[in-house]
């Protein structure tokens, strides 16, 4: 069967900048538009996604892959936001790390329950471990979260080198978070691109930005999506632009995406 699910997983350099809240409310996002949506908590060492939704999984990531669970039955349904998460649990240390033999387990197992998706959200750690460099070499489109601070900048530069390198990756996209203005994400994208162009000879493109705003962390405190809470906020409008962004690239990405797996592990370089 011809493949129609776009995996995308989200990743930063620096942490903090925002990727849960962006994964959570882009599939809401997309849930309101039609579409059906899995987010994976795939940040294995501190896992969140299940606080931000005030949920309280029974099962988790690591069960399935210790044989201790299918994944139908640790995925969890959340209404209203009419996605289903695959939480993980945080501090399972022998699963920290994602080891290729259960990197390929974990897609042996996981790649049958996908494809009744649109979009499978993949919400890894911050930072370049080697289990975020073997999520972000799995998904057919990777998101890069900046916010306008020098430090994102050069930690998102050194994570898209890294992945560059091992990987032989140079399709990233980029959505400026927590930005004051459209000129101040614009010129932030900016100088992440002209460092990527001039060093590695790739070139990044920009999603689009979300605005800075205090019903963020109002609903994070309320453990609700920031949909839910502040449909209204400009953060959320922010969030609802680049959910149709990113409907019509998955629209122009139909023939590419048709003959490959919905997660498949990219060849190391090295
Ligand atoms: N657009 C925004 N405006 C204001 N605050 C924001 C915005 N986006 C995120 N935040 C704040 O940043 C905090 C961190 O967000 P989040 O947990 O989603 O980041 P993260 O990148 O997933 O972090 P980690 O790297 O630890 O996984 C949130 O609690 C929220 O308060
Ligand atoms: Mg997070």
């Amino acid at each position: 069967m011809a493949n129609k699910t776009l995996s995308v997983v989200l990743l930063s350099g620096k942490g903090g900048v925002g990727k849960t809240n962006i994964s959570l409310n882009l599939a809401y996002a997309l849930f309101q538009m039609g579409f059906k949506n899995m987010l994976m908590d795939c940040d294995l060492g501190l896992a969140n996604l299940d606080v931000l939704l005030g949920i309280t999984p029974e099962g988790n990531l690591q069960n399935a892959l210790l044989g201790e669970a299918q994944i139908s039955d640790v995925l969890h349904h959340v209404e209203p936001e009419g996605f289903d998460v695959l939480p993980a649990a945080s501090g399972v240390p022998e699963l920290t790390e994602l080891q290729p033999d259960m990197r390929d387990l974990l897609l042996a197992r996981l790649e049958p329950a996908l494809d009744k998706y649109d979009y499978i959200f993949m919400d890894v750690g911050a930072g370049i471990s080697g289990t975020v460099q073997t999520f972000a070499a799995m998904a057919a489109m990777r998101i890069v979260v900046i916010t306008p601070e020098p430090t994102s900048l050069t930690d998102s530069y050194a994570l898209i080198k890294v992945l560059n390198a091992r990987y032989g990756l140079r399709d990233f996209m980029v959505i400026v978070n927590q930005a004051t203005s459209a000129s101040e994400a614009k010129s932030a994208f900016e100088k992440l691109h002209g460092a990527c162009r001039h060093f590695l000879h790739l070139e990044p493109v920009l999603l689009g930005h979300i605005r800075n705003d205090k019903k963020v962390p109002e609903a994070v405190c309320r453990q609700q999506p920031l949909m839910t809470y502040a449909p209204g906020s400009p953060a959320a409008q922010d969030i609802h632009t680049l959910a149709s962004r990113l409907q019509r690239l998955r629209l122009g990405m139909a023939d590419w995406l048709a003959p490959r797996k919905i997660l498949q592990p990219t060849p190391d370089k090295q």
